[in-house]
């Protein structure tokens, strides 16, 4: 048997005995005696009894054993031109300070903090510190609008916000304050206070009876200790886009998180506890929470933090510049950010200036990995490319090669097999399995694996509904794929009304709410067609009331501005199209897949069910406009 089967034998046949062996690796407070059971919602969860802190794991521990000198955290930010490092020590007593700084104003275990914040040292400082509290840090990605920041800060109900005075993007600054005050203003939830880091590119006007200046409480703040939660409490919730408005708040535990975090560093990414790991990503995104933060650190490594692009930040080479600079073992990154290298550096020059003997692998995520973008980063930079596929529910891979396990043969656009402790499943619309090379839902056979989300922020409906009940047994993944004949899983795209533009998770369904909440629109599809640069970009196809007069690039305007404002630049909402009609079948469902493999190009059989087919015709004639 290979290394692999066995492991994942074990972890299959016997997942206590399995999970609890991996639960050694980290450095409990009080080792558990239970490793799994049900809680009051009949869901599974990891060692219910452990005691621990997770920033304990990222930071002291290693501190106590005697590395502390070792560098924990590189920040490098080519957009403001500053190099920063700190050891264990310096990033444990920081941390400890700024924890202090929040139990100041009252924030202990079980509170809510909401961290809205560019790609800072302070970022992480801010999730280890709620960490060390037993507080639930939500992290919002910097590029969200204030009307996204103002449903998270309702749903969430944070006690205090984390904060920065602005974000530097490529050649421009973007000041966090002003989107702070108004997504306050919009949420019925009002945070007791907000601590503002001021940056010196531009400096924020302070609210005397709300807001905080950070490095001034920091001054006077005591450090504060680890204290010790449960396995089963709340490490962090995580908005992530489903098929409404209304985003998912996914919520992660501490230990079945911190025991997940440290055996993918070993299992998966092969990593030396001294080595260095960088996923380009932000800490806004669960990439970042998972391996900008915590595995990294948890694991003992060097991660860096890096305030920059792939490209214009300066050139293509910026990548390969890090990696040389800081020895990277690992680079972990979205393929649409090496699409971004290949489009300005085709012929790979840039690579050529930089030493890359340090770096062993190059994983990918977030949205398929194109045998295309595959075979050029192979090609031109030598490492083995490694897809792997996971969501933010999980927190870390469902499938992958273990590169520290046994490196299996790679297949292009395939992300290789389940790794040990998911058990994954095709299943068809009855939830039979289907047989090898068939396509159906990719679902998982519970007990899901430590790590995995055991609920969703105060709506355990919500968690049932759109995860549990369509197949009883498992957990749907809202992705369709296939296994082949030798077992490799196949990532064919979403099956609900979720897109990846340029690695970011969005809703199409609530890009459909904005602009169907404009005053002319009747009706509107959003759909996510194929974009060379960023996999997917979403296209609007619009009906008129009746009786409404305006010019067709007046509105395309407007529905843009307002999907950028309600959710942000990154939505990358760009085009709306006037239809007289929309495919629709009879029982009045629009016929979004339909539509996109029209607008894809790609060919497409008009369903029997169909009420208008001339609608189809209307949806060629705008898309040939
Ligand atoms: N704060 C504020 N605004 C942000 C932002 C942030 N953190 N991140 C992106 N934006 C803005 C951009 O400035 C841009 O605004 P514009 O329309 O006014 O120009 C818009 O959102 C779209 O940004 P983006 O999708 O990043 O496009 P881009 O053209 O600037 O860059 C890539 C394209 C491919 C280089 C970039 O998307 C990238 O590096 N992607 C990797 C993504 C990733 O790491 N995903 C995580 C999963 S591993
Ligand atoms: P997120 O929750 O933002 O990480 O997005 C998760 C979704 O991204 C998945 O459900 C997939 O649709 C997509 N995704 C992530 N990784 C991959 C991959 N390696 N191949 C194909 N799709 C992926």
């Amino acid at each position: 048997m290979s290394a692999y089967q066995e492991q994942y034998q074990w972890a299959q046949q016997k997942p206590e005995q399995f999970w609890q062996r991996q639960a050694q690796n980290i450095d409990w407070f009080q080792a558990p005696q239970t490793i799994l059971a049900n809680d009051e919602n009949g869901i599974e969860r990891w060692f219910p009894d452990g005691v621990m802190n997770t920033c304990w794991l990222a930071l002291d521990t290693h501190c106590d054993q005697g590395r502390g000198a070792q560098t924990a955290l590189i920040y490098d930010s080519p957009v403001t031109g500053v190099k920063l490092r700190y050891s264990y020590l310096q990033l444990r007593d920081q941390v400890a300070v700024i924890a202090g700084m929040l139990a100041a104003q009252g924030v202990t275990k079980g509170d809510r903090v909401v961290i809205y914040m560019p790609m800072i040292p302070e970022a992480v400082m801010a999730m280890l510190a709620c960490a060390r509290l037993g507080a639930i840090h939500s992290v919002v990605f910097g590029g969200f609008a204030p009307s996204e920041l103002a449903v998270r800060i309702e749903d969430a109900e944070p006690k205090v916000i984390m904060t920065a005075s602005c974000g530097v993007e490529v050649n421009k600054l973007i000041p966090y304050k002003p989107m702070i005050d108004q997504a306050i203003m919009d949420s019925r939830w009002k945070p007791e206070n907000v601590f503002v880091l001021q940056r010196p590119q531009c400096e924020a006007e302070l609210n005397q009876e709300r807001d905080i200046d950070w490095l001034q409480a920091q001054q006077s703040a005591l450090p504060h200790a680890c204290v010790p939660v449960l396995a089963t409490d709340p490490l962090y919730i995580l908005y992530t886009s489903g098929t409404t408005g209304k985003p998912k708040g996914v919520v992660r535990d501490n230990g079945g998180h911190a025991v997940a975090m440290k055996y993918s560093m070993s299992a998966i990414y092969n990593m030396p506890q001294d080595g260095v790991f960088w996923a380009a990503s932000d800490v806004g995104w669960v990439v970042g929470h998972s391996y900008i933060v915590y595995a990294p650190l948890i694991h003992g490594c060097t991660t860096i933090l890096y305030e920059g692009k792939p490209v214009r930040t300066p050139d293509p080479g910026a990548f390969w510049r890090v990696c040389e600079e800081y020895q990277v073992d690992v680079l972990f990154s979205a393929p649409t950010a090496f699409r971004a290298i290949k489009k300005e550096d085709p012929q790979g020059e840039s690579l050529k200036q930089y030493d890359l003997s340090q770096l062993n692998a190059i994983f990918m995520a977030g949205e398929r990995l194109d045998p295309p973008t595959l075979e050029w980063v192979v090609s031109h930079a030598n490492k083995p490319v490694i897809d792997h596929w996971w969501q933010t529910e999980t927190g870390w891979a469902i499938a992958s090669n273990l590169t520290g396990v046994e490196m299996m043969p790679v297949k292009a656009g395939s992300a290789t097999m389940p790794v040990p402790g998911y058990q994954v499943a095709i299943l068809n619309e009855m939830g039979q399995a289907v047989e090898a090379n068939q396509q159906g839902f990719i679902a998982l056979k519970r007990p899901l694996p430590p790590s995995c989300l055991p609920t969703v922020w105060r709506n355990h409906d919500r968690f049932e509904s759109g995860y549990l009940s369509q197949f009883p047994g498992y957990y749907v993944s809202g992705d369709g794929g296939y296994l082949d004949q030798d077992g490799y899983l196949f990532i064919m795209g979403r099956i609900d009304d979720v897109i990846n533009v340029a690695g970011h998770r969005l809703s199409t369904g609530e890009m459909e709410e904005i602009v169907g909440g404009h005053p002319a629109i009747a009706e509107c599809a959003v759909v996510g067609i194929h974009d060379e640069l960023k996999g997917q970009l979403p296209l609007g196809f619009v009906v008129l009331k009746d009786g409404v007069s305006i010019d067709d690039i007046t509105l395309e305007g407007e529905l843009v501005s307002k999907v950028r404002d309600s959710i942000g630049a990154v939505a990358c909402f760009k085009h709306a199209l006037v239809v007289e009609r929309l495919p629709k079948t009879r029982s009045g469902k629009i016929l979004r897949r339909t539509i996109r493999q029209i607008a894809d190009g790609e060919s497409y059989t008009v369903p029997s069910t169909i009420d208008d087919p001339t609608s189809i015709s209307e949806i060629e004639r705008v898309l040939r406009l």
